[in-house]
């Protein structure tokens, strides 16, 4: 080990300098004008895995964006290690909003982060933090203190659904044997606080559309006669939340899963300052389900929340116009036991009934995942838990995260195995907004802990 973080420490520069190239690449898989460069960040993956020593390395084609997948087996009888991660990243926009260019990487200082931060799309989510296992790979490799087998597979399409991985994962069973997936791709509480993160939301995401009058109709001769689209789907929205913030479509609360109250209380015993998480945000109040508290409403309970919407006149000045369709994209988070095809049924039918006689609906489905939680007490949780400590000098606090990464679910299914979510970023390194960024200090400390983590983990599970 001591080989290993020597080498870390020599390569520091290299290592960084390495990330930016990637970070460089647009590899925004929403967008099929960026197809190519998607790709491009494929191979780059690939060749990071190859240079550092990975034996087995393919770039695996699927209708969608390619898998790349990696293998390393030192010896059979030792355990097996599958790291997951994703080298897509979200659109940038909103450009303007952007202090530098999202595919241009530069390094500024934060208040959280007083060494320095790298400011580029994808460099916390998730490029940044799939390149420290490649790097913790690449250092334990060539140090001679690799103590296990290591599987790659870093995908392209986590941030528009996975739709391609579930049959990779089901095709390539075999290939994918191993005894646990880790997974760095969550946060932190803070540089000074570690966790691991214990738990995702699930996901319906989903889009709607109301129609109103066959074409856009003059809003002075039609206006007051004909009901509008927008105003109709703003009611309807309103209408998914009561007065106390809960979501009104009937039988949505039927199978949340009801959290102990000891669990509850060592949830909100997490450090957690209310305050400078509204001064973060510019918002003098928060808002949420009542009975909650900010840190439960954001963990063990649903949300719905619109996150877009359109229909009319948006562009320059005005233009008195009656449109004639209005829309919506519509994100629900789950929680354990909820099911995201059930909820999606609940939702339209409800979301049909809400709609008056003077509109049509349509409501189409997009993607969805299951929730996960995973436990604390298996030997993977301790084994994550020791890396931790050793490298942040303090033992890491469970957390549940509101995020979804709906592939975990199913890598339980297909693959039977247990997942732990060691993420390094921080809830407020801005990943989907304008300027993303990721912490030095995150990147580095993460390199150091993935070869704790592995050898602890190893050391467990030959015992
Ligand atoms: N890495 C995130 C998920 C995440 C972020 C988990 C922070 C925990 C803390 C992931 O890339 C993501 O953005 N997932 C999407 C879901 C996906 C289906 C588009 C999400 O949560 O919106
Ligand atoms: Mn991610
Ligand atoms: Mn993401």
């Amino acid at each position: 080990m001591n080989n290993t973080q020597a080498f870390i420490r020599e390569h520091r520069q290299r290592f960084l300098e390495e990330l930016l190239e990637l970070l460089r690449i647009p590899s925004i898989s929403a967008d099929p004008k960026y197809k190519g460069d998607v790709r491009k960040a494929a191979e780059k993956v690939a060749d990071h895995l190859k240079n550092a020593g990975v034996q087995e390395v393919e770039v695996c084609p699927t209708n969608g964006h390619p898998i790349v997948f990696g293998s390393h087996v030192v010896d059979p009888s030792l355990p097996t290690v599958l790291v997951y991660g994703h080298y897509d990243v979200q659109p940038p926009d909103p450009m303007e909003l952007w202090e530098s260019p999202p595919f241009e990487p530069v390094i500024k200082k934060t208040k959280k982060h007083p060494d320095g931060a790298i400011f580029a799309r994808g460099s916390c989510d998730d490029k940044g933090q799939l390149f420290m296992h490649v790097k913790a790979f690449e250092a334990l490799h060539k140090s001679g203190e690799l103590p296990c087998n290591v599987k790659f597979m870093i995908e392209g399409e986590e941030e528009v659904g996975s739709e391609h991985l579930g049959k990779f994962c089901k095709a390539n069973k075999k290939r994918l044997a191993c005894d646990m997936i880790l997974i760095s791709d969550t946060s932190i509480i803070d540089n000074k606080v570690p966790s691991i993160t214990t738990g995702l939301r699930g996901l319906t995401y989903l889009e709607v559309e109301v129609t109103g009058p066959n074409r856009d109709l003059h809003s002075g001769v039609y206006g007051g006669a004909v009901a509008n689209p927008v105003n109709i789907l703003a009611q309807m929205i309103a209408a998914l939340h009561d007065k106390k913030g809960r979501i009104t479509i009937p039988g949505f609360y039927d199978d949340v899963e009801v959290v102990r109250k000891s669990e509850r209380k060592a949830m909100n015993d997490a450090p957690f300052d209310e305050k400078s998480y509204m001064k973060d945000l510019s918002v003098d109040q928060l808002w949420g389900e009542k009975g909650y508290t900010t840190l439960e409403r954001t963990s063990i309970r649903p949300a719905l929340d619109v996150n877009g919407i359109w229909g009319g006149y948006i562009g320059e000045g005005a233009k008195t116009v009656l449109p004639s369709k209005a829309c919506a994209k519509i994100s629900m988070r789950l929680v354990p036991n909820q099911d995201s095809q059930k909820v999606f049924k609940m939702f339209k039918k409800h979301f049909e009934s809400l709609a008056p006689k003077s509109v049509k609906v349509k409501v189409t489905p997009h993607h969805g995942g299951a929730p996960a939680v995973t436990p604390t007490d298996s030997l993977e949780y301790r084994a994550a838990e020791w890396a931790m400590e050793q490298t942040f000098g303090k033992k890491p606090l469970p957390q549940r995260s509101g995020g979804s990464i709906p592939i975990v679910a199913l890598f339980e299914e297909v693959l039977k195995v247990k997942t732990v979510l060691m993420g390094f970023g921080l809830n407020s390194d801005a990943i989907h907004s304008p300027n993303e960024h990721f912490g030095l200090f995150n990147f580095y400390k993460g390199i150091e802990t993935i070869p704790y983590f592995l050898h602890r983990y190893s050391q467990l599970k030959a015992k």
